[in-house]
């Protein structure tokens, strides 16, 4: 006889032929079960062979729904790659399809979000977006933000969860509170989600994982799904948060009027071409395995970028942290001078992104002070760009799309170079030190 409850921390039940399981997360039974029910907070259960009996904190008896995973085993094993993380980056083309699939008009020009059916009054209610989220889910808030303001025209202020949950935010009926997190589990992210709506925020959840709790927390949610997501180092919840962003932006910008028909399906006609740009930039990883090699031993690995190009340099630092252990920092590339670049020495890597063209000539500029201190430059650029491999060591290029869309493309190869990086060094990609996938405590 097994007895637990659940309080803040994920709790799941299995349920066998003759065997019940109890585990905090679904991966953990998914070999034996896919039939599952998910604990509250103050539930009990009595977990028997045979039997469950799940109580509330008053000690009456609660009646679960059974929750059935849509995902199998297979989909949590290897599948023939050396590890989750490296499967997982692989997995980004299908991954985004299915984020994008049933979220595309028929005629294929706008976006439908029949979970949403936000109409413009509610919208025009909002004075802030906050964008609320921890790690690799906050780096995708950070480009989630650049998507609404530029498309639909609300302002939107980004927080760290575990800064925001304690900084007595400006948060009422006005404020929509839009959270990300792949588990749905992440502690921080989920006391920033109940204190806003106990301050009267709307809520809306990003997320990968369907009844987590920030899942049932929230009052509505856009699922990404992506498919379980092992690797503690997060890949394709990024790319496909990023896409979830970009449909709901260009939703919100059609329901108010911010962006022209036309604008608006040309971004979708462009959207659609994700995943098979995505998988080009997978077809050959060649080059970015002999970077990995070249530079997988140095110390420190900076980043660079503008605008957008800055917020995936800080997903590519983190990544490369994270797995490799290397100390990777990233800047906004105007703010070098300001600091930073007295740490740029000969042969120091710096990994400059330099895909946006409204501010190319600004970040070429910042490229050559990096050069001119001996730096060993690997500039990321777009197809058809022939002007940066003139000022840089060595350039990765990804296809040409429109520059809000190339984030989803460029963060592709920094996931690699991660990848191939920590290989070199003999870490241990999936398990990496110190650290869990789903972060439940605080
Ligand atoms: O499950 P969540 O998206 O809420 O997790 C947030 C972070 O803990 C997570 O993104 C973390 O930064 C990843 N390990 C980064 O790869």
């Amino acid at each position: 006889e097994l007895i637990c409850t659940k309080q803040d921390n994920p709790l799941v039940i299995g349920l066998g032929d003759g065997e019940n399981f109890i585990a905090s997360d679904i991966p953990a039974i998914i070999a034996r079960t896919r039939r599952t029910y998910i604990l509250n907070d103050g539930e009990m259960a009595v977990v028997k062979k045979d039997s469950i009996t799940i109580t509330n904190r008053k000690g009456e008896l609660v009646t679960k729904k059974v929750f059935e995973v849509n995902w199998n085993a297979e989909a949590a094993e290897k599948g023939g790659f050396e590890h989750f993380m490296l499967k997982e980056i692989h997995e980004q083309p299908k991954a985004v399809r299915d984020t994008m699939s049933q979220r595309i008009a028929k005629d294929g020009k706008s976006i439908v979000m029949d979970e949403l059916k936000w109409t413009a009054d509610y919208l025009n209610n909002f004075n802030k977006i906050y964008i609320v989220a921890c790690g690799t889910a906050y780096h995708a808030g950070l480009v989630g933000k650049f998507y609404i303001e530029k498309l639909a025209r609300i302002p939107v202020e980004v927080d760290v969860a575990s800064e925001f949950r304690y900084r007595d935010p400006i948060v009422d009926e006005n404020t929509l509170l839009i959270v990300v997190s792949q588990s749905g589990e992440t502690s921080d992210t989920l006391a920033a989600l109940k204190e806003s709506k106990r301050r009267g925020a709307k809520t809306l959840a990003l997320t990968n994982v369907v009844g987590s709790s920030i899942a049932r927390e929230a009052d509505q949610v856009l699922y990404t799904w992506a498919g379980p997501e092992i690797a503690v180092a997060s890949t394709k919840a990024y790319t496909t948060q990023l896409i979830l962003f970009f449909m709901l932006s260009l939703y919100m910008s059609e329901i108010r009027g911010t962006q022209t028909k036309e604008r608006i399906a040309e971004l979708v006609g462009l959207l659609q071409k994700v995943p098979a740009q995505i998988s080009e930039t997978l077809s050959d990883v060649e080059p970015i395995k002999t970077f990995a090699k070249q530079y997988g031993f140095n110390e420190d690995v900076f980043y660079i970028g503008r605008s957008l190009d800055y917020d995936v340099a800080l997903e590519g630092a983190l990544k490369l942290k994270e797995v490799s252990y290397i100390h990777a920092e990233a800047y906004a590339a105007g703010e070098l001078k300001h600091g930073t670049l007295a740490l740029i020495v000969e042969g120091v890597p710096v990994i400059a992104l330099a895909t946006q063209k409204s501010v190319y000539e600004k970040t070429l500029s910042n490229i050559k002070e990096v050069k001119a201190r001996d730096a060993v430059v690997i500039g990321i650029a777009a197809e058809g760009d022939d002007e940066l491999e003139k000022y840089v060591d060595h350039v990765m290029k990804v296809p040409e799309t429109d520059e809000l869309l190339i984030p989803i493309l460029t963060v592709v190869p920094l996931q690699l170079l991660a990848y191939y990086a920590a290989i070199t060094r003999g870490c241990d990609v999936d398990k990496p030190r110190n650290l869990a996938k789903s972060v439940t405590v605080e």
